[in-house]
């Protein structure tokens, strides 16, 4: 996610400001900047790639006066360049924002209709000449900003300055954080705490769709009715590390917990209910185009994998296009099937994995359309596909790949369902239901996570066991597959993840009253199968740990252990099922007290075949 920092008061904005981006670092970006009043001008500087670019600029050029913005950028609209960096500025007004503006386009054409001329790519430009033009009809600034405000949708932490107006900052706060730090005579604005808690551990969190004018001397806080709210502040009393990971012990949780708003996030935009459409962005493939596809060639690495299995599923459904899929290292060498009638789909979260990359290359060379599915704008796979679908899970920093992974399988089904309208193979109301049922994952996500404290206690009573076996069939195969990898690379502890179908055809003699045995057996249309799978484990003394459907209580007697999933369709089950065995993984390997953001032995990207 993309890095705020805010400072007014008496002393040199510019130090302030670079420091607090500096301790932003860790969330990812590739361009920064910065903006300065000096007393009668705004002075900006920008620069792509790492902070320390932006120093060399500050040291050429210093930055003079008391208020002041700055922003390290993530790219989701527009390629990481000088031009798309923050901050951006119309006339006398110049903004910083964090998130996503869902109604970006037509906002833009509305404002290039009146005469506003925009120099950027991104989304984050509107608000610049949104707010200057609210404020050009007589609005002093904090009204200008709110009424400016009723007109975007989507996502965002905004923060506001004007050179007409240069004794106070705005910030408006609507999903993406946004945090005030007090100080004597100086106030902070920033996403997050570790920003700024080198100056002040006095903070007040806005709220969704709150508003805030900072003044040095004080503040008001509003709703976006303008009507005054009253909250007092708090004392942070986190170390600054913990501050980076947001009080969470480490990035993976954090991350685990991000999902809900990563998932909310790679929809945003991209999906109309009323017409049961999926708009994708970076996706230009005609129907005529999509009509020619006779296959299509699925490729990742790890986790992705994993995602592409289950992607598979979702684009056979949907299309009923023929569906291959595997492991980046393995295809490029068995001399595979592909050519123009191929729609291969690459994907990776860094847009950087070797094998991953060069499995594409391969299959470009073959004639293959390319879509890749990537969470780094601009990376490798990106650049090298005809079409990308990006997720906007935000940086992931944790090695063990998580909020990756379920907007992964969000994605897969936007395509899915984006092919089979361009194919005519969808009806419109078939994906209107499923869209429908897209856009309640992120609430459904959010109240699993409530199941986080059952896990720890199963985490606990698991965490010495030497090996693993985790079972699911059809689309919760891959999910075996994922639970097992995410447990053996952070606990250090070995998984196999297999079809529960396939147990009785060896793994059945691995069973003993050491060895947990994870099944994934919820109300689905294969649960009386998988249901006889862990009932053959249990006939060994096997350990069963079952994931099951709130009210299935015939299931707790024949386990050790159950984790209760609320009822969940077909389609958003492979998403939910996951969730708890992230949090079996992440419990049992805290508890043994391994790395868990940075496993041994392990890379987040891995660029090397
Ligand atoms: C998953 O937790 C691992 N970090 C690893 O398997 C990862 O999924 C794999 O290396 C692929 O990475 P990518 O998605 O960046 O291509």
């Amino acid at each position: 996610m993309c890095g705020i920092v805010g400072y007014i008061g008496a002393r040199e904005a510019a130090p302030i400001l670079f420091e607090g981006l500096s301790r932003l670092e860790y969330r990812g970006y590739d361009s920064a900047g910065l903006a300065v009043f000096d007393g009668s001008a705004t002075h900006t500087l920008r620069s792509v790639g790492k902070l320390d670019n932006l120093r060399q600029r500050l040291a050429e050029r210093p930055l003079k006066g008391h208020v002041g913005i700055g922003h390290t950028r993530w790219a989701t609209h527009g390629r990481p360049s000088e031009v798309n960096a923050h901050p951006h500025a119309a006339g006398p007004i110049t903004v910083v924002h964090n998130g996503i503006v869902e109604n970006h386009l037509a906002l833009r054409a509305g404002l290039e209709a009146r005469g506003h001329v925009f120099k950027s790519e991104t989304d984050t430009e509107i608000f610049s000449h949104l707010i200057r033009e609210k404020a050009s009809e007589g609005r002093a600034l904090p009204e200008a900003v709110r009424v400016a405000l009723n007109e975007v949708r989507g996502s965002y932490a905004l923060l506001v300055f004007s050179a007409d107006e240069p004794d106070l900052l705005v910030a408006a706060k609507n999903a993406s954080p946004m945090v005030l730090g007090l100080g004597e005579g100086e106030m902070f604005l920033a996403s997050d705490v570790p920003a700024l808690i080198a100056q002040t551990r006095e903070v007040l969190f806005l709220h969704e769709e709150e508003l805030v004018v900072v003044r040095r001397e004080g503040y008001t806080l509003m709703d976006f009715d303008g009507q005054p709210i009253q909250r007092a502040s708090k004392r942070i009393t986190w170390t600054p590390a913990q501050a980076e990971k947001g009080g969470y012990r480490h990035f993976m949780l954090k991350e685990i917990y991000e999902q809900p708003r990563a998932i909310a996030d790679t929809l945003s935009g991209r999906v109309s209910l009323e017409r049961g459409e999926v708009r994708l962005e970076d996706v230009h493939l005609s129907a005529a185009e999509a009509a020619r596809i006779n296959r299509v060639v699925m490729c990742a690495c790890g986790t992705a994998w994993h995602a592409a299995l289950v992607g598979r599923r979702l684009i056979e459904a949907a299309t009923r296009i023929p569906v291959e899929v595997d492991v980046a290292s393995e295809l490029r060498y068995r001399d595979p099937i592909i050519d123009e009638g191929t729609l291969f789909i690459a994907v990776s979260q860094s847009g950087e994995t070797a094998d991953t990359l060069a499995a594409l290359r391969e299959a470009r060379a073959r004639g293959a359309r390319v879509l890749s599915v990537c969470n780094v704008i601009e990376s490798s796979i990106a650049r090298e596909s005809h079409d990308v679908l990006y997720t906007h899970a935000g940086p992931e920093i944790g090695v063990a790949s998580t909020k990756a992974f379920t907007t992964q399988l969000v994605a897969l089904q936007l395509i899915a369902l984006h092919l089979g309208r361009l194919r005519g193979a969808l009806s419109d109301e078939a994906a209107g239901e499923i869209l429908a049922e897209l856009t309640h994952l992120p609430t459904l996500i959010e109240a699993l996570l409530a199941v986080d404290e059952h896990v720890q206690g199963v985490a606990r009573r698991a965490m010495h066991a030497r090996d693993f076996l985790y079972l699911g069939r059809g689309p919760q195969f891959p999910i075996a597959l994922e639970g097992a990898l995410k447990l053996k690379e952070i606990s250090y502890i070995h998984a196999e993840g297999y079809a529960a179908g396939e147990m009785k055809h060896g793994p059945i003699a691995l069973i003993d009253e050491e060895m947990p045995v994870v099944v994934i057996c919820l109300k689905d249309d294969q649960y009386d199968k998988t249901l006889s799978n862990l009932q053959e484990v249990r006939a060994r003394d096997g350990r069963v740990i079952a994931l099951a459907t709130e009210g299935d209580t015939e299931i707790a007697a024949l386990c050790d252990e159950v984790i209760y999933l609320p009822p969940v369709s077909e389609t958003l089950a492979p998403c939910a099922a996951v969730i708890p065995l992230q949090l079996l993984a992440y419990h049992i390997a805290d508890f043994k007290g391994t790395d868990v953001d940075q496993p041994r032995n392990l890379a987040k990207s891995v660029t090397v075949e």
